[in-house]
């Protein structure tokens, strides 16, 4: 697949199949994905990837807590002046159109990452993101950068993804589970797997603002 076509048909997938994703083919996706640019080359991205009996006492986990407040490692954000926030209706009225009477279902699915056969928790170093002067966000973009590079590559290879920011939503408990150190911030999860396209939920694509209406130009 060419990567016009990866970047056109790449889309967040809600619902998977059980089939496993092989830790050869995980691999190869990870380390093409390291080719991400990074703030003088710091490549402040690091991996944990889990499937079977950790991850399945993760979704067991995640769920038990699915009622208490989420403690993100890095906070999410907390207002959503108009335009966003009328973006994120249109997300919604679009997901419950598909779910109907599932939604509440569907929330708790986000807590179990969909049912993916493995997550890709992305992490970055504790120090490097917490400054003196405030949080490091240059390090998120180049984490950002590897996020799309394994989005696009497990695409290419008909696998799907979803970006999970809930995925993250209890770091404590990938801590324990993970043996991830204190030195380690947990950024989010990408739950990758084959695609489920039978499920409603993989049906519809989200829209995007029209280019002219986010973009000027000068000196064309
Ligand atoms: C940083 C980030 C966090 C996200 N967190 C979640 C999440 O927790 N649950 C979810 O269902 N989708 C999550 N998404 C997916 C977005 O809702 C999705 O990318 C967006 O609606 C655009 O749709 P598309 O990916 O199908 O193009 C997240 C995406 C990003 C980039």
């Amino acid at each position: 697949m060419d990567l016009s076509e990866a970047i056109r048909t790449r889309q967040s997938i809600r619902a998977f199949k059980p089939d496993p994703v092989s830790p050869e083919l995980l691999r190869e996706i990870l380390e093409q994905a390291l080719r991400a640019p990074s703030w003088a080359n710091t490549q402040p991205w690091e991996f944990a990837v889990a499937t079977g009996k950790p991850l399945e006492e993760i979704r067991e986990e995640f769920l038990r807590r699915s009622t208490t407040s989420p403690s993100p490692d890095v906070a999410r954000p907390s207002e959503f002046p108009p335009r966003y926030a009328a973006r994120i209706r249109v997300l919604d009225k679009q997901n419950r159109l598909v779910t109907s009477k599932d939604w509440e279902s569907r929330r708790t699915q986000n807590f179990r990452h969909y049912g993916a056969p493995a997550v890709i928790y992305l992490l970055t170093g504790r120090e490097f993101y917490y400054q003196t002067k405030g949080p490091n966000g240059w390090a998120l973009y180049d984490c950002g950068a590897v996020i799309q590079n394994i989005a696009l590559l497990a695409t290419g290879h008909g696998l799907g993804t979803i970006i999970q920011a809930q995925a993250a939503a209890y770091p404590s408990v990938l801590r324990e589970k993970l043996s991830i150190p204190e030195s380690k911030i947990v950024l989010l999860g990408i739950a990758i797997g084959y695609p489920d396209w039978e499920d409603p939920i993989n049906q519809f694509r989200t829209d995007r603002e029209p280019l002219d209406s986010i973009s000027t130009w000068h000196g064309f």
